[in-house]
């Protein structure tokens, strides 16, 4: 019995093998039923007697060894099949990706935000408003009677009721007279309607109002007031100017434009709330004074997303109103 050949060999199987397989295999050879290891154990009875211990011993380093081999090579076994496991499990960056959508906010939604956060800084009240009116409250209590030629630039879309669909956002004025105590300071975002439909109109679209009241409130402050949203809401220095106008509610009144690469620009009505609107709504205008002023959202989205027809504000394709600028 050549030991020595047993524990080269040993050496050599385990040097040889790649698999667990290969282990698996290697530990039948040697330690199964008619394992190599195990015959000579078997054999241990034909030595003589004194030289038994010695066998034995012998034997028993074999098996030591085959057990540190083993678990030696396993180990290196183990790692090479998980590197080739991994290897194989790459993330294939090629693959099409999810072009699933995600939904943001309508530059229409994104402006009444915008200009509503710069009130609100100015101590300003977010007022709402009916949009169906009455006539006293979209007409006569804003200083423009029945019979009055203002009535017909409306446009007005009338229910059968005798309502009607509000033309503008200056009723919420006349609601907020009634309701609350002087002095004031109100916005009113809103939709509004006009029986209107071409590249710069639409049938409904979205204005804001905004009113002040206290004492001492003159035309000063209103320049003041609406030059500085305008820079803000630009984002830079403009040029605006006042050109007079005619509102019936307000006198004096003007329109104010402002100046871009095409010239000027009509952006909003504005002025000083007339008496008779003060005096219909129960304040005493010889007390106080103030102003109010009305621009349209499309308009202030347009220029601030670049948008060349109002319709397309309307029209859900979403990449016109991505929201992106
Ligand atoms: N309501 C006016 C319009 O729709 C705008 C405006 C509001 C003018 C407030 C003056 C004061 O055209």
């Amino acid at each position: 019995m050549d030991l020595s050949k047993l524990k080269a060999d040993l050496k050599k199987d385990f040097n040889s093998s790649s698999s667990s397989i290969d282990l698996q295999n290697l530990k039948v050879k040697y330690l199964g039923k008619k394992g190599k290891i195990t015959n000579l154990s078997k054999k241990l009875s034909t030595f003589e007697k004194k030289h038994r211990p010695k066998v034995g011993k012998k034997i028993n380093e074999l098996k030591l060894l085959f057990n540190e081999l083993n678990d030696k090579t396993s180990l290196k076994i183990e790692k090479k099949e998980l590197e080739i496991e991994i290897s194989k499990d790459q993330v294939d960056v090629s693959l099409p990706v999810d072009t699933s959508q995600r939904g943001g906010l309508h530059p229409i939604t994104r402006t009444i935000e915008k200009i509503s956060s710069y009130f609100l800084t100015k101590g300003y009240l977010i007022e709402d408003g009916p949009e169906i009116e009455s006539e006293y409250y979209n007409f006569d209590a804003l200083n423009i009677p029945q019979d009055h030629p203002a009535r017909d630039m409306h446009d007005t879309f009338y229910l059968s009721t005798g309502d009607l669909l509000r033309t503008h956002t200056s009723p919420v004025q006349i609601h907020a007279l009634e309701k609350y105590e002087m002095p004031l300071k109100i916005l009113c975002p809103g939709k509004v309607y006009r029986s209107d439909s071409d590249p710069t109109h639409t049938p409904m679209f979205h204005q804001i109002e905004g009113l002040v009241i206290d004492k001492n409130v003159n035309f000063g402050n209103l320049k003041k007031e609406l030059v500085d949203f305008l820079n803000y809401f630009f984002g830079k220095d403009l040029k605006v100017r006042f050109r007079p106008s005619y509102f019936p509610f307000t006198e004096p009144s003007a329109e104010v434009d402002i100046m871009d690469q095409k010239g000027w620009l009509e952006i909003m009505g504005c002025g000083m709330v007339h008496p008779n609107v003060l005096k219909m709504s129960g304040i005493d205008y010889k007390k106080y004074s103030g102003f109010a002023f009305g621009l349209g959202i499309e308009r202030m989205a347009k220029l601030d997303y670049s948008i060349s027809d109002m319709r397309i504000l309307f029209e859900n394709d979403l990449k016109a109103i991505s929201g992106k600028k």
